[in-house]
């Protein structure tokens, strides 16, 4: 292919999405590292590091809960480039809280980010790679869009909704020369953990689940601490995005790998015991 290959991330400015557009740029795509905020520090070091390493990244302005701002980005990335290669769904944070504490309003603002932010961004790239016959979209879900922990109910119900999604997608995207690829990774070192929102509601000592909710803040604590590297993420995102027959699913390290493998060898009451113990609940679940 004579052209640069362009490449577009969502929620670039932290983390696995700072990692990915970097990686790409340096490996020769022509990358719109995508911002929620313009003005932040991660539109910042962004900036920076593209002007320091001269890489062909620009940074524009991309709210995933937006179709303005979706149909905009996406038009002007076209009007300029003629092409999109690769999309990279990056853009998500998580909620928690039992399901009878959390409102609808928290439940929509969940899944309107992780996976109404996806299809959005979906549906205004598809034409285009249409079009040209290719391009890659990748997803960035979780070992969580796969098996539940507790306490991250519309969590888990958005990345296993994107899980859905995708694996239905590969069928009509196909015969366009169109990949669509989840990425599925355990536990990353990021700003993840302090942007988890818990429940308004859910926030109270005097909550029926406040023995749960501690219990599973302390295990994320331990998560987080043992977790990879986000340019770990990047690096498969970059092998999947380079290779000529990329799988669909790509697990991305070795608590993902373990947790899923288990998972696969499991009836649902052992899981469910291992998911208990690891989250020290004093009770049967199953
Ligand atoms: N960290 C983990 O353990 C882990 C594990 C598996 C999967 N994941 C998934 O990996 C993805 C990236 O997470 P991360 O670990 O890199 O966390 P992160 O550092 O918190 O990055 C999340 C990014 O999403 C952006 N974002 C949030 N709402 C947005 C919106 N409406 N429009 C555009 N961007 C928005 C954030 O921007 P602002 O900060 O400016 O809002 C930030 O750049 C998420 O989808 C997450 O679910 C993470």
């Amino acid at each position: 292919m004579s052209e640069q290959r362009i490449a577009v991330v969502t929620g670039s400015s932290s983390g696995i999405g700072f990692e990915t557009s970097t990686l790409l740029a340096k490996s020769g795509f022509y990358t719109f590292a995508t911002v929620h905020k313009l003005e932040g520090e991660g539109s910042h070091q962004l900036i920076d590091t593209a002007k320091r390493e001269k890489l062909p990244l620009e940074v524009i302005q991309l709210d995933v809960n937006s179709d303005e701002s979706v149909k905009n980005t996406i038009n002007s990335i076209v009007k300029k480039n003629k092409r999109i290669d690769v999309i990279v769904n990056n853009a998500g944070y998580a909620l928690g809280g039992a399901l009878e504490e959390t409102s609808m309003d928290e439940i929509r603002k969940q899944f309107e980010t992780n996976f109404f932010g996806t299809v959005r961004v979906m549906q205004a790239a598809i034409p285009v790679m249409r079009k040209q016959r290719s391009g890659k979209i990748i997803n960035i879900t979780s070992m969580g869009g796969r098996v539940s922990i507790p306490f991250s109910t519309f969590y888990h119900g958005s990345k296993f909704a994107l899980e859905g999604v995708s694996e239905s997608l590969q069928y009509e995207l196909a015969p366009f020369g169109i990949k669509i690829i989840l990425i599925e990774p355990g536990a990353v070192g990021s700003n993840f953990w302090k942007s988890i929102k818990i429940a308004k509601k859910a926030n109270s000592p005097n909550s029926p689940y406040a023995q749960l909710a501690a219990n599973v803040l302390k295990t994320f604590k331990k998560m987080e601490e043992n977790a990879m590297h986000p340019s770990e993420v990047a690096k498969t995102v970059l092998d999947a995005v380079t290779s000529d027959d990329p799988q669909l699913r790509y697990v991305v390290g070795n608590d993902a790998s373990k947790t899923l493998e288990a998972r696969k060898n499991m009836s649902d009451v052992e899981f469910g015991n291992l998911i208990k113990d690891q989250f020290k609940i004093p009770y049967n679940v199953i």
